[in-house]
């Protein structure tokens, strides 16, 4: 069996990079990458841009990220109360997600994100500190993704 900690994820965007969504970005990049970064304070996005060669395109709106269609998979390291805009918002995309704790704030937004579940290939992965592995999170879209089999 290939060790799913060497495989690729595809390309990433990332949104929000402030503590915590650089130290998840510095993880992801070992599986895929980085091709975007949003954040709306303008030097943490050219910070994170630095971080990787210059090479990722810097936004501020996550909006327009989510419009690139070559970006597979989406992080949101953003604030507690933006998880769940942006987290359906990237489902709708099309993306495969990464997301932070809190899933939600309300039940209200937990209602709202269930409808995530009804778009037929979204991978939604919720990080909780020492119940997963960012290897198993980030390798493991190559393999059962619906989106990935049908880019290839
Ligand atoms: N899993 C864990 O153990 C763990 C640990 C720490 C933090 N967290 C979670 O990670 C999240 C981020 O925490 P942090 O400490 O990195 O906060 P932070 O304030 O350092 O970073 C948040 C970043 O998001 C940006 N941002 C805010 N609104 C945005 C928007 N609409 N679009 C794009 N960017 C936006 C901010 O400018 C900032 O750079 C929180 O939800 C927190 O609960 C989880």
């Amino acid at each position: 069996m290939a060790d799913l900690c060497h495989l690729p994820c595809g390309s990433i965007g990332a949104i929000g990079i402030g503590g915590r969504g650089t130290a998840i970005l510095k993880q992801a990049a070992k599986f895929g990458e980085v091709v975007a970064v949003c954040d709306v304070d303008q030097k943490h996005a050219e910070r994170a841009k630095e971080l990787f060669g210059g090479r990722p395109d810097t936004y501020q709106d996550y909006r327009r990220l989510l419009e690139r269609k070559d970006v597979d998979v989406i992080i949101n390291g953003t604030p507690d109360h933006w998880h769940t805009a942006i987290n359906i918002a990237a489902c709708r995309a099309g993306k495969d997600l990464y997301t932070e704790k809190p899933l939600t704030l309300t039940i209200d937004e937990g209602k709202q994100l269930a409808m995530i579940y009804l778009l037929p290939s979204a991978i939604v992965f919720i990080k909780a500190s020492s119940r997963a592995t960012f290897s198993g999170c980030f390798s493991a879209r190559l393999v059962v993704s619906p989106i990935s089999a049908s880019k290839s």
